[in-house]
Formats: structure tokens, sequence, C-alpha cells
């Protein structure tokens, strides 16, 4: 079947972390045929793009985001021919796929790396960055902990890592390196992949000079993002690579862009930007008071999720699709996160999924993230298998919590949250494997039953009501006012969630209720459209003082009359 063309806005995008989607051949690994198998799902669920974590040959340090070969597959994953079947099954169910490009940084096992370490003269060693002497040129904390700097055995020189040791940082000053990754997109481009996500690439731009940091931890360093994530010159890279690789070809790209400023979004995302769209992590980190340290936990209530989102939907509508996401492969599950004790509510599993697919922004979907998946509660440390994980529970200690409290806030943000096997069914390893997983189920998921066959056949499941969501988005009469609709936030309840989307003349409005309670809060009389409780009246009426009732956890789409424009 030929592929429909969509405009970006029009797709809906679900992430498949490979690893752990389904494994064929026994050995406790996902692969890409396990993806083929469970097509027909994906095209059940409505889903019009995959995108695909890592799948190149790599050592497997941070699960495939060190790169040691970007032209190959993971002999764990398959073979360049099951990628090219999977490209081609996707295709005649009408989804395409999105690459994740890991550009900032290779594997130090790449041969690139191998050859600039073997020998200093070579042309790979000027794609890295090197620096001589005796010591540490400064003490920036890589994001993954300990210094930035390696030392290369046996000589005066280090290498520079924004991540893992393992992971060391390409040299995009260099022109030759630029042009190796333009090759590399070039190669995927061929083979029929129209869209990547682009990892860490707000990286890959560092100052010309090392200084010395102010210390922020117990450990004298300074965590590394201050000084290389959004540093000034980036856009220089980045415009260059969209006009040679992504700009006339319509390929659509999102960069993973922690940190942006608003007001540098048009030069990403606007009329001449350099991607598609951006994700923006504000209001997916507001349990953490800085970006980084997850042991540094912030309270918050529903009314500063709102605000966080405001003033983000709010700068990017003036430019671009923008994304709505609620979870990702470096996320918890937003159950946990968002809905805290009550994580396991049926109703507020539901609202979330009506909060994100009535935001503003391409939504993306995390593997389980459609069948309410929650947190799990690992033990001991031990049980962990992230890099993150590992090291921020370390770190925690190092501030003084003790091993239980680490564990908890591990526990919280864990990465291996959302990387768990899917959980299919009720079998031993939830039908992801009949082996041994890499990475243990979640036991307290699997206590409450959550899998896909308990759900796809029940029209009360999450699933099913994620399959109305984005049916709602995707092939409706309120297609358009979802997909490029104006949004505005509105006054209620502080427990409440409400914005308008509005096209022409059509307009909805979206509550959501964070109350585990009954609450009052403003509305419009109008026509339902969707509630995620059963016995809803379809004629929405309000009292005199423009009030309704959510119940627990309720969440409405209603069809409203269009405002006069001079109450806008
Ligand atoms: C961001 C990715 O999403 C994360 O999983 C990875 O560890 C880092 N970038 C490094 O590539
Ligand atoms: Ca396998």
């Amino acid at each position: 079947m030929k592929q429909q063309k969509r405009k970006p806005e029009q797709e809906i995008i679900y992430q498949i972390y490979p690893k752990s989607f389904q494994d064929t051949n026994h050995d406790g690994i996902g692969d890409l045929r396990g993806i083929i198998d469970h097509l027909d799902d994906l095209r059940d669920l409505g889903i019009t793009m995959i995108w695909l974590c890592p799948i190149y040959p790599s050592p497997m340090e941070d699960n495939g985001y060190d790169v040691a070969d970007y032209k190959a597959i993971h002999p764990h994953f398959g073979t360049m021919e099951d990628m090219d079947r999977l490209i081609e099954e996707a295709g005649k169910r009408d989804i395409s796929l999105m690459l994740d490009l890991v550009l900032n940084h290779t594997s130090s096992r790449h041969k690139w790396f191998e050859k600039a370490v073997q020998d200093p003269g070579s042309k790979e060693h000027g794609y890295y960055i090197f620096e001589k002497g005796k010591e540490e040129p400064n003490n920036l904390r890589s994001v993954f902990g300990g210094s930035v700097w390696e030392k290369v055995r046996g000589r005066n020189e280090y290498y520079f890592h924004s991540f893992g040791k393992g992971q060391p940082d390409l040299n995009w000053e260099n022109p030759a390196l630029r042009q190796e990754i333009y090759q590399i997109i070039e190669f995927w481009k061929e083979k029929g992949i129209k869209a990547f996500r682009m990892d860490a690439i707000n990286f890959i731009k560092k100052p010309e000079k090392w200084r010395r940091m102010e210390a922020d931890g117990p450990d004298g360093r300074c965590k590394c993002t201050k000084v290389v994530r959004n540093h000034p010159g980036l856009l220089d890279y980045l415009h260059e690579m969209n006009e040679k690789c992504f700009k006339s070809d319509g390929i659509v790209t999102v960069g993973e862009t922690a940190g942006l400023p608003y007001d540098q979004l048009e030069e990403y995302i606007g009329k001449n930007g350099c991607f598609t769209m951006v994700f923006d992590f504000r209001h997916a980190d507001l349990d953490i008071r800085s970006g980084d340290e997850w042991f540094s936990r912030a309270e918050w209530k529903t009314a500063d999720l709102k605000k966080r989102l405001e003033v983000s939907c709010s700068h990017i509508q003036k430019y671009g699709p923008g994304t709505s996401f609620l979870e990702n492969h470096d996320q918890p599950r937003v159950t946990t996160k968002y809905l805290r004790k009550d994580q396991d509510d049926p109703y507020g599993k539901k609202m979330l999924g009506m909060l994100q697919m009535g935001l503003r922004g391409v939504p993306f979907l995390f593997q389980g993230q459609e069948l309410g998946m929650i947190n799990f509660e690992r033990t001991d440390v031990s049980e962990l298998e992230d890099i993150s994980s590992i090291d921020q529970f370390g770190r925690a200690r190092e501030c003084g919590y003790s091993a239980e409290e680490a564990l908890h806030f591990v526990n919280l943000r864990s990465r291996d949250n959302a990387r768990v096997p899917y959980p299919w069914n009720e079998e031993k390893y939830g039908g992801f494997s009949d082996a041994d997983p890499w990475l243990a189920c979640n036991e307290q998921a699997q206590k409450r039953r959550i899998c896909f066959e308990n759900q796809k056949n029940d029209p009360d499941s999450v699933l099913s009501f994620y399959k109305k969501l984005i049916s709602l988005r995707k092939s409706s009469d309120w297609s358009d006012t979802l997909n490029a609709g104006r949004i505005r936030f509105e006054e209620g309840n502080e427990e409440v969630i409400a914005f308008t989307r509005q096209k022409e003349e059509k307009e909805l409005l979206v509550l959501c209720s964070f109350a585990d309670h009954p609450v009052k809060t403003l509305c419009r009389k109008g026509t339902l459209i969707l509630d995620n409780y059963k016995e809803t009246d379809m004629n929405v009426k309000v009292d005199e003082e423009g009030m309704i009732i959510l119940r627990p956890f309720e969440a409405m789409m209603i069809e409203t009359e269009k405002r006069r424009e001079n109450d806008e």
C-alpha cells in the first residue's frame, strides 16, 4: 500500500524500546522480528509512526546510545534484512519509522575512536575532543557521574565525554566529521527512513576553552550541562545539517533539546528552523528540582503542572507543531509520577491520556503507556541495570541519604521503569520472552494484572480509551482542531487542568481533574465528545455560576460554542 502523505502534525508517534518489546529467538532480548510480529496491534492502536530507539551495534553500556557502527544492526536485534522488512511491513500498514540518531557521541568501541586512540596523528583523532596534559582540563561532571575527562592510557591526553566514559563526544568543529555524519543520514534516507529523533543534539557545540567551574556538589565538580548544553554557536551546525540533509527532502525531525530557552524557539522550529519539532521537558521534570538530580525531589501541585504546560504551549504555538508527551525511555511512568498514591486508578490513567491527546503538539506515546503501566519498586540496588540509576543511587548516598532513601528516589525516577519488558499477557515473562529477560519484569504491574491481552478486547480498558483518543485525533471531525488548533488555558478549580483548542469556527473544551474527590469547576455548556466515565450526559449543562461538578479524575472533551472574538 502506498503511504499517505501526512503533515507532521497529523502523526501519532509510538516509541518502541526494541530491547524490551518482543523477543522471538528465545534469548530474552527483544528484536526487530518481534516488532514486525506486532505491527497489526500497532495499526489497530492507530499510530502512524514508530520511533525506534537505537538498534545499531553497541556494547550497550547505555543501552544502544553508545553506537559502535551507525550503518549496521546489532546482532541482538537481528539483521539489516530484518530492518528492511520492518520498514516495508510497517509501510504496508501506513506506518513510517523514525530512527534515533545519536550524533553527539559514539561508543568508545566505534572504529573511529579505536583508531583515534591508537594513532594521535590519524584523521579520526580529529573526530573527537582530546586535550593534552597531565591533569584533567577542568572539573566538569558528566551526566552519568564522575569526570567528563578520561585519560588515554599511556599518554598525557584526555578525551571528553558528556555522558558515560564509553561515550566519547564527537568534534563537530571538524568539517570532515560533519561530512561523515551527513553520509550516515543519507544511508538511512536511502533505506526509506523519513524521520529522525536527534539524541542530545544540543550538546554538540563545545566552548573554545575549558575553564574550572564553581563546584555544585560534594565531589567538587560542576554539572557539564551548564557549559556544553545549548552553547552559543550550536545553531550554525544545526542549520547546516538541516540544509544538507533534511530540508529539501521533507524529512521530519525532532530535537532532544532539554533546557532550550523559549526565546530561541524560532531558530529551531520557526519557518526557517533547523528541526520540525523539539521536546520541551519542563513539565516532565517538575518532580525534581534540577533536571538531573533525582534525589532533589520537588513538591508540586496540579496548578504548577498546568503553568508549565501553559508556558510551553503558548511559546511553541507561535512557531511550529510542538510535541505532546508524558513518557519516554528516560522518564518514569507518568501514572506514578502524576497520580502518585492513585497510580493505578483507571479514571486517572484515562484522564492522563485525554490530557496528552488534547494538548497541542504531535503526540508521542511510549510503549506500555497505553496500558497504564506503573513504576516498579526494586528492593536492592543490584536489580538496577541503567547506568544513570546506579550513578544516582551512589550520588544520593554521597549527599547523605540512607540506602533506603536513595533506593526510594531511584525507584521513583529510574529509567528502567520504562524499559522493563512489555507485558503482553499473564505468562511468566509477560509473553515478552520464554527465556529470562535481560531486565526483570515489573512485578508490581504483574500483580495488578496490567497487560495487553487483558485490555485489548475490553471496551472499558485504558487501552481502548487510548484507541478512542487516537481515532479522535487522527480521523474525526475534530482532527483539525486537535492537530492544529490554537490552545488557550482556562481558569477553574486549582485541581483541574482546563484548556480550549480552537480552529476556525470549531472549539473544544478539555477538562482534566487531578483530584481524587469530586470538584466544582468552571465549564461551558456544550455537547460531550468524550468522557472517561461511562454514564455521562451528552448534553453538558452548567449551573447559574457556569460551574460543573467533576467526579474523581474525570476528564471531558466538550464541543462548545466558539467564544466571540472580543472575548479572546
Ligand atoms: C538521551 C537519551 O534519551 C538517553 O537515553 C541517553 O542516555 C543519552 N541521551 C545519551 O545518549
Ligand atoms: Ca531476541
